[in-house]
C-alpha cells in the first residue's frame, strides 16, 4: 500500500483537531484513497506548551523548518497563520523542496498565492487551500472541479461567521453593537482581537482568492474594503422598518464587462436567502453558465468545519491527484483589470443626524437633486427632547460617486451631529 508522510506543522486550534481527526480516521482515509496517511512530524512554536494532543517524541521537529528539507516528508500542513513570517518561509520553502503544501492561511493566499502557485506548478505538487475560505464550505474544490463548466459571472455572499454573529445578534437579541461583541467573545465566535473579522480584511483576502478562481485572473487587490464598525442598532431598526437586513457580504462579479470586487454591509431584502443566514453561518452563492444559481452553505469556521475542508484537500493529495492551484496554468491566467466601485451604480440608504432647525431638510434635497440623485424615500425621525432628527433618505440607482460627493458635502455642514451613513442596498 502506498503511504504518504505528513508533517503538521501549527498545533494551535485548528492543528491538533487536525492531528486527532487523522489518527483517528486513517484507516477510513485509506480505504477511501487507497493511500495510508502518515503523521511523521509534528512542529509548532513553544515545544514546552503543555498540548491537548499525545505523540511521540520522534515526532516533533524541533526546528519547524527542517519539515522542509527531510526526505521522509510528502506534504506539509501549514497552520500557523499569517500572511508573512514563519508561515511564509515555511510554504516557500516546501514547494520550493517539491513538498505538496495545504494551508488553511487566506492571508498567505490572498498576498502570495500567485507566487507560491507559479512554484508548485514548476514542482509537479500540489498546493490546496479548501480550508482558507469558508471553512467547512467547499467551495474551492466546488469551483475547481464540480462547477468546471461554468462561466461563472459572479460570486458573493456571507464569507465571514463572527461579523454576521455579530449583525444578526444585534437584529435579534435587540442589543447594540459593544455588547454583541462581548458575548461573541465569551461564547468563542469572536477571537481577542476580531478586528480582521469587523473591518473587512478577512473577506477581502476570502475574496480575492475566490475571484481569481472565478474569472482565471492572478490575484487582484483593486477592491473596496468596508467592515461593520460603523453600523449601530439605529441602521438595524431602520433596516428592519424598510424591508431589509442589513449583512456584511462580499462581491466579485461581471458587469458590462467589467469586474468589480467588493466587500461592505449591505441592505438586503428581507426575502431573500442571504438575509436569513444568521449566526456564524457562511454562505455562497455562485451565478454561472449553464448552471444558473448554485448555492453552498455551511459553517465558516472553527476547528472541525475546517478540518473537513483540510481533510479534503489531504485526500486529493492522497489519491495523486496534482492540480493547478488556481485551476489552470499560469500561462493561461490572465492580467485582468478591475474597476473601481465609483463608478457602479447603487441605490443606497443614507442616514443623517441633524439638529431640527428649519431649511436642513430643504438643504439635504437640493445637494442631492444638485448631484443628480433622485430620493426613492425618506423619513424623518425626530429624536424626543434632544432638538435633534434622524433623516433617512433611499435613493434611486446612482453612481457611487456622486453618492460619496453628497455625504462628503452634507457631512461638513454646521447642521450634522454625527458622521453621515451611507450603506448600499441589494436590489436581488
Ligand atoms: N481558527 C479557525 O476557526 C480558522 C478557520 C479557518 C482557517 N484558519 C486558519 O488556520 C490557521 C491556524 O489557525 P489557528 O486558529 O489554529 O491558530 P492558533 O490557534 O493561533 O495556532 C497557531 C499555531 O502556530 C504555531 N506557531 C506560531 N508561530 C510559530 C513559529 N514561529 N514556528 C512554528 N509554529 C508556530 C503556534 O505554536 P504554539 O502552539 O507553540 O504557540 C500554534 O500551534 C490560520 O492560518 C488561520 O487563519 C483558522
Amino acid at each position: 500500500m502506498k503511504k504518504l508522510n505528513i508533517a503538521i506543522v501549527g498545533l494551535g486550534n485548528i492543528g491538533s483537531y487536525l492531528y486527532k481527526y487523522l489518527n483517528d480516521n486513517k484507516k477510513i482515509l485509506t480505504k477511501k484513497t487507497n493511500c495510508v496517511p502518515t503523521i511523521t512530524f509534528i512542529s509548532a512554536k513553544n515545544k514546552k506548551k503543555k498540548r491537548s494532543v499525545s505523540f511521540k517524541k520522534s515526532q516533533w521537529l524541533n526546528n519547524y523548518l527542517d519539515a522542509t528539507k527531510h526526505k521522509k516528508i510528502d506534504l506539509i500542513v501549514e497552520l500557523i497563520g499569517g500572511a508573512e513570517g514563519p508561515a511564509k518561509k515555511l510554504v516557500f520553502n516546501a514547494l520550493k523542496n517539491k513538498k505538496h503544501v495545504v494551508t488553511a492561511n487566506k492571508a498567505l493566499i490572498a498576498k502570495y498565492g500567485d507566487k507560491l502557485s507559479k512554484i508548485a506548478e514548476k514542482n509537479k505538487v500540489n498546493l490546496e487551500f479548501e480550508a482558507a475560505v469558508c471553512g467547512g464550505v467547499p467551495i474551492i474544490r466546488s469551483l475547481k472541479e464540480g462547477l468546471i463548466a461554468n462561466k461563472i459571472t459572479k460570486i458573493y455572499g456571507i464569507f465571514n461567521g463572527t461579523s454576521n454573529y455579530v449583525l444578526s445578534a444585534m437584529d435579534k437579541e435587540n442589543k447594540n453593537f459593544d455588547d454583541v461583541l462581548k458575548n461573541a467573545k465569551k461564547l468563542g465566535y469572536a477571537e481577542a482581537n476580531p478586528i480582521a473579522d469587523l473591518n473587512g480584511a478577512d473577506v477581502s483576502a476570502k475574496l480575492k482568492i475566490l475571484s481569481s478562481l472565478c474569472f482565471n485572473s492572478f490575484l487582484n487587490h483593486n477592491i473596496y474594503v468596508e467592515g461593520i464598525k460603523n453600523i449601530d442598532k439605529s441602521d438595524i431598526d431602520n433596516a428592519n422598518k424598510l424591508g431589509y437586513k442589513i449583512k456584511l457580504l462580499g462581491y466579485s462579479e461581471i458587469i458590462n464587462n467589467k469586474i468589480y470586487q467588493r466587500v461592505h454591509p449591505t441592505l438586503i431584502k428581507k426575502s431573500s436567502y442571504v438575509a436569513s443566514i444568521d449566526g456564524v453561518l457562511n454562505a455562497v452563492i455562485i451565478d454561472g453558465k449553464p448552471i444558473g444559481q448554485s448555492i453552498i452553505q455551511g459553517e465558516g469556521a472553527g476547528p472541525s468545519a475546517t478540518t473537513s475542508a483540510l481533510i479534503s484537500d489531504i485526500a486529493s493529495i492522497l489519491r495523486g491527484n496534482i492540480k493547478y492551484p488556481f485551476s489552470i496554468p499560469d500561462k493561461e491566467r490572465k492580467k485582468l483589470n478591475f474597476s473601481d466601485i465609483k463608478e457602479r451604480s447603487f441605490s443606497s440608504y443614507l442616514r443623517f443626524e441633524v439638529i431640527d432647525k428649519p431649511g436642513v431638510l430643504s438643504n439635504i434635497t437640493n445637494i442631492f437633486s444638485k448631484n443628480k440623485v433622485s430620493i426613492k424615500r425618506l423619513l424623518q425621525n425626530p429624536n424626543k427632547g434632544t432638538g435633534s432628527s434622524s433623516i433617512i433618505i433611499i435613493t434611486h440607482s446612482s453612481k457611487d460617486k456622486f453618492l460619496k460627493r453628497i455625504l462628503n458635502e452634507i457631512s461638513k455642514k454646521n447642521y450634522i451631529k454625527r458622521k453621515p451613513k451611507l450603506i448600499r442596498i441589494d436590489q436581488n
